[in-house]
């Protein structure tokens, strides 16, 4: 079973071929940071425009890095969902046109279940887990309990917590995207200098707005010298540490409320470092495992939305070419 993956939800376009649901056979992506980093975030229209002229030339490259023609595709999966319309649109017009063109069997995949499905590309993980999807779009709690059974425990009220690091980098001149700078300069900073608090919200629910207006309000208050690195990185490290001390505690909570036995965490936030060690920190002391897929099956990529595919096909699901796409879930 040959499944094509097609990605082009917000500002990278991705293709790949995973065969029986296991061995990559092409995962190709081609990222656009160089013309967002301009304007400090990711411009709707440009990234469509984009998308447009990169995807024939990647689903060209992929089947032949997968030493394969368009005919022996048994399926092709795509994001429809969620994500910025006109980028969508993109990768879900062309999907169609593949399908309705040779014939192929088409399947809309939900981004975010391809983020929390990542990790199994690598291991699986024993049903039922509890999955945090962070990225510069979401932030997302789910019950996962089967393949493809997901029950939504929370979500951001506000900025995602991708977001807050771009926002906060931005204000602290990192650059964009702000994560991986933020996550780099942090670790010569002290987390503990500056106490940056986050919005405590109901339930299961995040908030990420406040921590990055208290590191605005913190710069204006106290004008620290930003071109004094040490300085930088202090602030850098201490507002991480609220955004990571937020999500841990949050995502551990509803681990053992629902009394399960592994957390997935996914998505381009579950890149950072000390995410990372917090999360193994934590769990470890609560006799939960966590699991991380590796940083590129973190980030968007197609390969994900291929796993997805392979599972849904094999069940027999299909969809039509009336298929639409969807900002939210
Ligand atoms: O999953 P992703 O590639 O795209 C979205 O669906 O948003 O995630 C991108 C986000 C950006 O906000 C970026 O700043 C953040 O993930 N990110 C990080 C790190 N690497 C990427 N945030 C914190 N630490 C990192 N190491
Ligand atoms: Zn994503």
């Amino acid at each position: 079973m040959l499944v094509m993956g097609i990605e082009s939800s917000c500002d990278d376009t991705g293709v790949a071929v995973l065969k029986d649901g296991k061995e990559p056979l092409a995962n190709l992506l081609s990222s656009q940071v160089k013309i967002h980093s301009i304007f400090g975030g990711v411009v709707p229209e440009l990234a469509a425009r984009k998308h447009l002229d990169n995807i024939l030339p990647l689903t060209h490259k992929a089947l032949s890095e997968a030493g394969i023609s368009l005919s022996d595709i048994d399926c092709i999966g795509v994001t429809n969902r969620p994500g910025l319309v006109p980028s969508l649109l993109v990768g879900l017009t062309f999907a169609k046109g593949l399908s309705f063109g040779k014939d192929i069997p088409l399947i809309g995949v939900n981004h975010l279940e391809a983020h929390a499905f990542a990790v199994f590309l690598e291991r699986e993980v024993e049903f039922p887990f509890v999955c945090l999807v962070v990225s510069g779009g979401h932030t997302n709690l789910f019950l996962v309990e089967d393949y493809g059974v997901m029950k939504l425990l929370g979500k951001t009220l506000d900025d995602a917590a991708g977001e807050a690091f771009d926002k906060v980098a931005k204000l602290l001149g990192l650059g964009y995207p702000g994560g991986p700078v933020i996550d780099a300069i942090s670790k010569k900073g002290d987390p503990s200098r500056i106490r940056f608090p986050v919005s405590r919200v109901d339930g299961y629910n995040f908030s990420f707005s406040g921590v990055k207006t208290a590191v605005m309000m913190y710069l204006k208050r106290e004008n620290p010298d930003l071109s004094d690195e040490a300085v930088k990185a202090d602030i850098a490290a201490s507002f991480q540490e609220a955004v990571v001390k937020a999500l841990v505690e949050k995502t551990l909570k509803a681990a053992s409320d629902y009394g399960v036995k592994s957390v997935v965490v996914s998505g381009g936030v579950a890149c950072n470092s000390r995410l990372r060690e917090a999360f193994c920190r934590c769990s470890g002391e609560l006799g939960i495992s966590c699991h991380f897929p590796s940083p590129g099956l973190c980030t968007d990529n197609a390969l994900m939305v291929a796993y997805v595919a392979s599972y849904r096909f094999e069940r027999g699901e299909r969809d039509a070419l009336d298929l639409d796409a969807f900002s939210r879930i």
